[in-house]
């Protein structure tokens, strides 16, 4: 667990500047009228030091404005916030977004943007097709913030994070989280449930998932896997 403590980081500076939810500096005159996640808290201490490095991103979620759209930001929302968040902070990264919603998508220097339902295997695979060159070393679902939804980006975009990325599931709900636990139990990864505390904030309310593959190279298996010495006879 992760207490808030309001201390400055750049990617809370950043969400001030452009209107992302993701962590705030300012307490007020935001463009969604909720309390900011933290997540940018814990994404800095993730990135900071290496955020030179970081080469591709993609977001699942550009935030609507409409608000008949669902998991939309309000009428004053803008679209695209978290996608110049990233631009700004990595400075050498390619930055793309998708979203359900066609009159969210925009494209600016190095970032570039996609109509996909993320519930919809088709649409995803179709997604992968367009941009089939590229892999990510981050890659965010902020979007529909259900579980079955979470579930099949994941299932049908995990191949695109590259060997040393970061998948990461946002806004996850406490009821949610017990499928999340089931449905990865035996995937071949490592998975953090990241609870981040923030006053006058639900804890139902702040969670991540962060996952990424479990970094056992095949040398370290064979040594966990080799005989005890007295298997070997050595001890007889
Ligand atoms: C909370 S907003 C994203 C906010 C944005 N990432 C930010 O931090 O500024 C969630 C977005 O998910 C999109 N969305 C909802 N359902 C979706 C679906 N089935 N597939 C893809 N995107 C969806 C909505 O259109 C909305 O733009």
């Amino acid at each position: 667990m992760i207490h808030y403590d309001r201390r400055w980081n750049p990617i809370s500076e950043l969400c001030d500047v452009y209107g992302s939810d993701k962590g705030q500096v300012r307490l007020d005159d935001h463009p969604y009228d909720w309390p900011a996640h933290t997540y940018a808290d814990y994404y800095a201490m993730l990135f900071n030091h290496c955020r030179e490095h970081v080469e591709n991103v993609f977001e699942c979620g550009l935030g609507t404005n409409n608000p008949e759209v669902r998991s939309n930001m309000g009428i004053d929302g803008k679209p695209g916030a978290s996608l110049r968040v990233w631009r700004d902070y990595f400075p050498r990264a390619e930055i793309v977004g998708a979203d359900i919603d066609e009159g969210a998508l925009f494209s600016e220097p190095r970032i570039q943007t996609f109509q996909v339902d993320q519930t919809d295997p088709a649409s995803i695979s179709g997604l992968w097709e367009k941009i089939a060159h590229l892999t990510f070393d981050l890659m965010i679902d902020d979007g529909l913030h259900e579980f079955h939804a979470g579930a099949c980006l994941f299932e049908h975009s995990i191949h695109k994070l590259a060997p040393q990325g970061i998948y990461i599931i946002e806004d996850v709900k406490a009821l949610d989280l017990k499928a999340y636990r089931s449905f990865f139990k035996d995937m071949p990864y490592t998975v953090d449930y990241i609870n981040l505390h923030r006053p006058g904030m639900g804890v139902e309310n702040n969670n991540l998932i962060v996952i990424r593959y479990n970094g056992i190279s095949d040398g370290v298996k064979a040594i966990n896997k080799a005989p005890p010495e007295s298997a070997n006879g050595l001890n007889s």
